[in-house]
């Protein structure tokens, strides 16, 4: 229970890799925000999980806003902040679109971005930041240009932040996942074929030859969010399977 005491706010949390960390984080005695843009959703999820759920598009500053003051007035000071909502939009270069361009930066950057800026008042000192990049961010995986810039932007963000908050004594981290089993892919619009074909493809990327599972990734957040990795700040941690070293 190395999260107790600990207040957690999980941006994208009735999903994939925020859900499973929403359950982890729980499971380790911390008290659990939940959020998303479609309020059906949140409101499944969180009375699944048995955490409090907020409805906030992470691209509405304003909502963004409400929600730390909502936060704020119920919880006082937060403790751990996974930035975890996040869209893939595969396009080949040659047919970028400015909607793909606009939302996936929009949400995977300005959305983790501005969230932590509305934060910080409410952050406190020892506190865990935790960016979920991906491991495109250091790839060159073609129909991935402008997915994987927002990830490495956010990397970029995350390097940055960690020393800009370290007088506070706040961490700052990113998690790097390679290919997760969530419903992200059948979010992006491509046909069961298409997202078979992507799937073979990047599976046989993976030296160990797998998706990893959400919990898997949930795991590695809660070490992060946890005292026990007080020293660490700054860092990206690769967990994919060892894709990152493959070729
Ligand atoms: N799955 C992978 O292979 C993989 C690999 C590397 C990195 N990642 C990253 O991991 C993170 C989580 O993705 P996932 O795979 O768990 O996908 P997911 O299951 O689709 O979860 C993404 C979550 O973000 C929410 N979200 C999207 N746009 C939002 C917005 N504007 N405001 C608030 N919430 C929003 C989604 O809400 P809805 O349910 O309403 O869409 C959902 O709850 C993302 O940042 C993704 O880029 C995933």
């Amino acid at each position: 229970m190395n999260l107790q005491n600990k207040v957690a706010v999980i941006t994208g949390g009735n999903s994939g890799i925020g859900f499973a960390s929403a359950k982890e984080f729980k499971k380790n005695g911390a008290t659990v925000i939940i959020t998303g843009r479609n309020k059906e959703k949140v409101k499944k999820a969180a009375e699944e999980l048995g955490v409090k759920g907020v409805v906030a598009d992470v691209v509405d500053i304003h909502q963004t806003n409400n929600l730390a003051t909502e936060i704020g007035n119920e919880f006082g000071k937060v403790d751990i902040l996974l930035l975890n909502a996040g869209i893939f939009l595969p396009e080949p270069l040659g047919s970028l679109s400015e909607d793909g361009y606009n939302a996936q930066m929009d949400i995977n950057l300005k959305g983790a971005i501005f969230t932590v800026d509305k934060f910080i008042p409410l952050l406190n000192d020892n506190a865990s930041i935790i960016n979920v990049s991906s491991e495109l961010a250091n790839k060159g995986v073609a129909n991935t240009a402008i997915y994987s810039a927002t990830k490495a932007a956010l990397n970029s963000y995350t390097k940055t932040a960690a020393t800009e908050l370290a007088p506070r004594k706040i961490r700052v981290n990113s998690i790097n996942p390679g290919p997760v089993s969530t419903p992200i892919y059948a979010k992006t619009g491509m046909s069961e074929e298409q997202l078979d074909d992507m799937a073979e493809h990047f599976k046989n990327r993976v030296p160990l030859k797998r998706f990893a599972e959400p919990s898997e990734v949930a795991k590695l957040a809660a070490f992060l969010a946890s005292d026990d990795a007080s020293f660490i700040t700054g860092s990206e941690y690769n967990i994919g399977g060892g894709i990152n070293v493959s070729i």
